[in-house]
């Protein structure tokens, strides 16, 4: 029997996850097929991860939150940000993280099955790329947030529990980035600060000359979106010194790091990031040493 994993989401015309997933399991000649499960209900997509034949699968937008109540267990970096963007099937691959907390109370099958726990592997993909790919080390510096998103909470989450000094979340909606520092707060170690500013000029042209990493976390620039051909801010608020990371990979080359390269910045695409999340997940789904060569060519081929 063919076995298989998928990625649920809505419009998924545009993943580029398929592409480089599937290389990954041909190259081990596994017969598991990576499946795109465009669904408008969530629901639809988990009858398809309680298929025995179902290994598990990666969670997209707009279903990163919303898949957690019909999951059985959320691994302690999930349970945290709020989001889930992998589910691996009980018995599966590295099997269900330990400490796999039970959220069992809300969902709603309760007949005998193997369990499903969802992890995020955002918030390691994301610390991945801006270590070994930017070579950056957050510990001490002073960073600036620009969105409050999905992606924007595993962000969040990941630099503060890696040290950094300060950490300004910028985003159109205030509501959600005030809620994204609150969250925050309670990680919030010695002398760490984390303030939520609003989404103008004047207000990021004075924070911004005094930070470190500026992190694109709106979806301003990607193709296919209505922020297309958008930078969220140009060159003369970019500090020379700062490294610029764009989580935004279609296309390679962002407005954002358009701009970047404009004010002597440092800048580094989203791309990595999506490998190094994927490559992540595969090694939960398969308990096998994820062959980053073979998905960073794929990924870049399915770009072109
Ligand atoms: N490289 C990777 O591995 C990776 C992984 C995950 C996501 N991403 C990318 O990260 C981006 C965000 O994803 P997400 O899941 O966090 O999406 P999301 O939850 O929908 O959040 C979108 C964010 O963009 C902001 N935004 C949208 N349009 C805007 C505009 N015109 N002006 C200013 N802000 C605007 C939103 O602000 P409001 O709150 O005001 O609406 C929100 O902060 C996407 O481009 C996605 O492709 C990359």
């Amino acid at each position: 029997m063919t076995r298989q994993i998928g990625i649920i989401g809505h419009p998924l015309k545009h993943s580029i996850s398929p592409a480089f997933q599937q290389a990954a399991l041909d190259f081990y000649k596994l017969d598991i097929a990576y499946k795109v499960w465009d669904v408008e209900r969530v629901e639809w997509a988990v009858e398809q991860l309680r298929q025995p034949e179902t290994l598990g699968a990666n969670v997209t937008v707009p279903y990163k939150e919303s898949i957690i109540p019909f999951l059985d267990g959320l691994a302690p970096q999930a349970w945290e940000i709020g989001a889930v963007n992998t589910v691996v099937k009980e018995g599966e691959g590295k099997g269900l993280s330990a400490d796999c907390i039970n959220v069992s109370i809300i969902s709603k099958d309760k007949s005998p099955h193997r369990r499903l726990c969802g992890y995020n592997t955002d918030a390691s993909g994301f610390m991945r790329a801006l270590r070994e790919e930017a070579a950056f080390e957050p510990r001490g510096k002073i960073v600036a947030l620009l969105g409050a998103g999905g992606v924007a909470r595993a962000v969040g989450f990941a630099l503060v529990h890696a040290g950094v000094n300060s950490l300004i979340v910028f985003n159109r909606t205030a509501q959600r980035s005030r809620q994204l520092v609150e969250a925050l707060h309670s990680k919030v170690r010695g002398k760490q600060t984390i303030s939520a500013r609003s989404w103008r000029q004047d207000v990021m042209r004075r924070a911004l000359p005094q930070v470190d990493l500026i992190v694109n976390c709106t979806t301003l620039g990607m193709k296919h979106g209505p922020g297309v051909g958008k930078s969220p801010i140009s060159a003369e608020l970019i500090p020379a010194g700062a490294m610029v990371y764009d989580l935004v990979y279609n296309p390679p080359v962002t407005p954002l790091i358009r701009e970047a390269q404009k004010a002597g910045a440092r800048a580094l695409g989203g791309l990595s990031m999506l490998v190094y999340q994927g490559a992540d997940a595969f090694e939960l789904w398969t308990g096998r040493k994820a062959p980053l060569d073979i998905m960073f060519e794929a990924a870049r081929k399915a770009l072109e």
